[in-house]
């Protein structure tokens, strides 16, 4: 990871709704009809808008994303993607898991926009364990930094002290 792609990412610990950047990605299901966890605070946040928003999308295919506007919440968009189920016998899960991330940056990035959050993907009832789900995250987001011009903030949104310092251990290591 160059110094350059490192000064543009972030590990903050908190509410993802809360945040003003452009984007904030949601860890959705296939339907995009919401959920709990933080596709649930995501909707509660945003307000029955989004819920109709999504309805016009048809879905989403787990390691895709999609983009709708952001209604309420101090974001202007939500990325929508769906992460992989966990399992330690299914090979695709960790591929799955990096095309959440590489897909949303690059619709992101398609969209002009220069600032983008994530929640921990699949880390909740996904199952992924959050160790090798956060290495996943921050290898790919830095990956796609090294060649993109547009994005110039990413911030790793988590929501517990653990996974927080997952993150923060990782990332200065
Ligand atoms: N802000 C930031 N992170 C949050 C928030 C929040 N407001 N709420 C929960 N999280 C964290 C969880 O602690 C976990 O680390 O987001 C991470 C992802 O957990 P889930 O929301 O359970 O998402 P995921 O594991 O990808 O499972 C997706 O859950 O809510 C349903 O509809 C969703 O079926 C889908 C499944």
């Amino acid at each position: 990871m160059s110094k350059e792609t490192l000064s543009k990412i972030e590990v903050w610990k908190g509410d993802i709704t809360t945040l003003e950047v452009d984007a904030i990605v949601n860890a959705a299901n296939k339907t995009l009809l919401g959920g709990g966890g933080v596709d649930g605070a995501i909707h509660r946040a945003a307000g029955p808008e989004l819920l109709a928003e999504c309805r016009t999308l048809g879905g989403c295919e787990t390691g895709e994303a999609k983009i709708t506007k952001g209604y309420n919440l101090p974001a202007s968009y939500v990325i929508h993607t769906v992460g992989p189920v966990y399992s330690k016998t299914n090979p695709n899960v960790a591929r799955l898991l990096a095309n959440c991330y590489k897909n949303s940056l690059a619709l992101a990035s398609r969209h002009n926009l220069s600032s983008i959050a994530f929640p921990a993907i699949s880390c909740g009832v996904y199952g992924y364990p959050i160790k090798e789900a956060c290495k996943i995250a921050v290898d790919t987001t830095c990956n796609f930094l090294e060649t993109d011009q547009t994005i110039k903030k990413v911030v790793f949104a988590l929501f517990s002290e653990d996974a927080y310092k997952v993150y923060t251990t990782y990332i200065c290591s």
